[in-house]
This record gives structure tokens, C-alpha cells and sequence, in this order.
């Protein structure tokens, strides 16, 4: 079996900080979230993954994951326009080849990995497997329909929602659904849809299975979303302490990066602290995690991300949920607690 990963796309709804970067490198507790997608595969067993990239960023993503993954080849190629997901996965026919793949979208994390779903894929051989998760608010996912137990339909963005089981950004395929691909026309909205492509198994009579996934999942096309993804992966952080604390208080788990240094400062774990940041007389709320070589003084964060290189200081209110670009520099009094978020390279200063 070959992995398939979707970094290609637009990133529209993460702009500003997808003029700058792919979004499938935002980082979540410290680590581009492609890293944590690389790390599920391999553990999963998967000795081959082909990413599939966009011309804007794919030199982006290619530096950042490399030609190998601690033992797994990358194979990458290039999707020239975002078509839609069955797109992407036409663009990559020829190098899948007749193999069973697992398809992760470059975009999702997923509590626990892939490895049981993959044994039991293999196990029970269906023609292809989705993963679903339970939401509260159904009609923005792609939606699973049953005939009891059976899956018998999946419903993109759904009015009424025939269940609150969404699509989780992850699925199994056997290389029978190439055949159903290159017949697909494009949707409504212009793109070749992978619902499409599932319902066409299940209209051709083939078995799709589905499996609940245990813990969180979560799909990180917005702002909010990779507050909380960063949130719920950092509640699973190994205390570290490679740099240096002095005085303050710390509670919690803390990964304090080597050459960092915590200085009068009251941490509420679980936090992130990158190697080389300097944090003085400040607070860090839990699901925060701070990149590396930042400055820090006098701020009060909680449930953020600040990405490298960042300049924090003397902010009079605390900053909430916010996601900061990299080399940004915020800075002055605010009139309340703020959520902020700022493409790379933003300078924010409120005067007293
Ligand atoms: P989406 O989040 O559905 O699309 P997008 O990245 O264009 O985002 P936005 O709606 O904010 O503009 O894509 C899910 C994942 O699949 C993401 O990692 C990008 C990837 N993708 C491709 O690789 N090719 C495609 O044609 C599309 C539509 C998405």
C-alpha cells in the first residue's frame, strides 16, 4: 500500500498566512503539521508516499519533508490547477500504479494515527474504506448516509444532514476507483469531488466500509481550527526541559526547547517553547506554543501560536487563540484581550 498526500490546493481561507506559505506547514505543537502526517504514515508501515503539490508552494513543501521520512521515499507531483480531490487523485494514476493507497488530506490531524484503520482495511477488504467522525455541525462536512449498517451514500455540505457523521480527511482505495475517476464531471462547484468518486463504487455495486475514529480529528482549513489542533496535539506533548528556567513558576507539561530560556515567568502547561526563544515576566496559558528564536516580555498568551522569530512585548491585555505569522513584531497597549491573526512578517504597534 502507497500513501497519498494532498499539499497542492488553495489555502484561501488561511490567507494571510497562506500568501507566504503552504498551509500543510503551519505549525502545530512546534512541528509542520505535514510532519505529524509523514510520522502517522510511516508508523502505519507505508514504505512509499507520493505528495501531490501546486506550483505556488511545492518547493516549499519538498524542502520541508525531503526525498525520505526517516526510511519512507516521497515521491513528489505537481497538480498545475486545484481540480478538486478525485483531481488529485487522477494527477497521481501513474505513479500510484496498480496499488492499494491510503489518501491523507495535507491539512488533517488525527489523534492516535492510521495503523488500525490500515489493518483493518486489509483485513476486511472492502473496495474502499472512509473514516468518520461525529460533528456538531454536519452541513459544512461531507456527510455519511446509511441503509443500516451499511454506508449508502455520502452528501457534500448537506441542507439536512441525513446523519452527524462527517468525513474525515482520510481513505482507503483500491486502484479500481481510477476507472470511476475518469469518468467523473466536475460538481457544481467545478471540482472533481472524491464523494463523487465513492458514491460511484457504491452505484457500481462495490462495498465501501467505514470506520468511526476513536479520538479527535481535525481539519485545519481555518484560523480556529489550527488554534485547536494545536491545542489537542500539545495535550499529548512529552515534558522536555532543554533550556534554562529561572525563577517563575511552571505547572504542567512544558517542552522547553534546548537554549531557550524562561526567565520570571508563570507557565500553565501544556506549552511549547522553541529552542533559542527568550520569554521574560510573562505568562503562558495552556495550548500555547511558542516558536523558535521568538522574544517575549511582559505578554500574557494563551491558546496561540506564535510561529519563528517573533518580537512580543508590553502588551497590556492578554492575547487569546491567536495564530501569529513568522517575524512578526506586536507590540503596545490593547484595549481588551485580543484575538489576532497575522500574516508573516506583520508589525503591529498600538501606542499608549
Ligand atoms: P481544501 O481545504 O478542500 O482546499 P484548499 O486547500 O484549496 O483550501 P481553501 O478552501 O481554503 O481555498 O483541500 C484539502 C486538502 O487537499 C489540502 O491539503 C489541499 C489539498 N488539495 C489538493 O492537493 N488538490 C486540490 O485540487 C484540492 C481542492 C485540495
Amino acid at each position: 500500500m502507497k500513501g497519498l498526500v494532498l499539499a497542492g490546493g488553495k489555502g484561501t481561507r488561511l490567507r494571510p498566512l497562506t500568501n507566504t506559505r503552504a498551509k500543510q506547514l503551519l505549525p502545530v505543537a512546534g512541528r509542520p503539521i505535514l510532519h505529524h502526517i509523514l510520522d502517522d504514515l510511516r508508523i502505519a508501515g507505508i514504505s512509499e508516499t507520493i505528495m501531490i503539490i501546486s506550483p505556488q508552494t511545492g518547493g516549499l513543501i519538498r524542502e520541508a519533508c525531503g526525498m525520505s521520512w526517516q526510511g519512507m521515499e516521497i515521491t513528489y507531483v505537481e497538480q498545475t490547477h486545484p481540480k478538486g480531490l478525485a483531481h488529485a487523485v487522477s494527477t497521481a494514476r501513474t505513479a500510484l500504479g496498480s496499488d492499494d493507497f491510503l489518501m491523507f488530506l495535507g491539512d488533517n490531524v488525527l489523534k492516535g494515527g492510521v495503523s488500525r484503520y490500515r489493518e483493518a482495511f486489509e483485513r476486511e477488504k472492502p473496495e474502499a474504506m472512509v473514516l468518520l467522525s461525529k460533528v456538531d455541525h454536519p452541513e459544512q462536512f461531507g456527510v455519511a448516509a446509511f441503509k443500516g449498517e451499511r454506508l449508502s451514500g455520502l452528501v457534500e455540505k448537506p441542507k439536512i444532514p441525513p446523519s452527524n457523521l462527517a468525513l474525515v480527511g482520510i481513505y482507503f482505495f483500491r486502484p479500481s476507483v481510477h476507472e470511476v475517476i475518469a469518468h467523473l464531471e466536475p460538481s457544481g462547484r467545478g471540482e472533481f469531488e472524491i464523494t463523487d468518486a465513492l458514491q460511484g463504487l457504491m452505484d457500481r455495486g462495490k462495498e465501501v466500509g467505514h470506520m468511526r475514529v476513536d479520538g479527535w480529528w481535525k481539519d485545519t482549513g481555518q484560523p480556529e481550527d489550527i488554534v485547536e489542533a494545536n491545542r489537542l496535539l500539545l495535550e499529548g506533548l512529552e515534558d522536555f526541559r532543554g533550556g534554562e528556567i529561572r525563577g517563575g513558576r511552571t505547572n504542567g507539561i512544558l517542552h522547553l526547547g534546548e537554549g531557550a530560556l524562561l526567565e520570571d515567568s508563570v507557565v500553565d502547561g501544556p506549552v511549547f517553547v522553541g529552542a533559542g526563544a527568550v520569554v521574560r515576566g510573562c505568562s503562558l496559558g495552556p495550548g500555547t506554543a511558542i516558536g523558535q528564536g521568538c522574544r517575549l516580555q511582559t505578554v500574557e498568551i494563551t491558546g496561540s501560536i506564535v510561529m519563528d522569530h517573533c518580537v512580543l512585548a508590553a502588551l497590556t491585555h492578554p492575547l487569546v487563540d491567536s495564530l501569529i505569522g513568522e517575524g512578526c513584531s506586536v507590540q503596545g497597549s490593547m484595549d481588551s484581550s485580543m484575538r489576532l491573526v497575522l500574516g508573516d512578517r506583520s508589525c503591529l504597534g498600538v501606542p499608549d
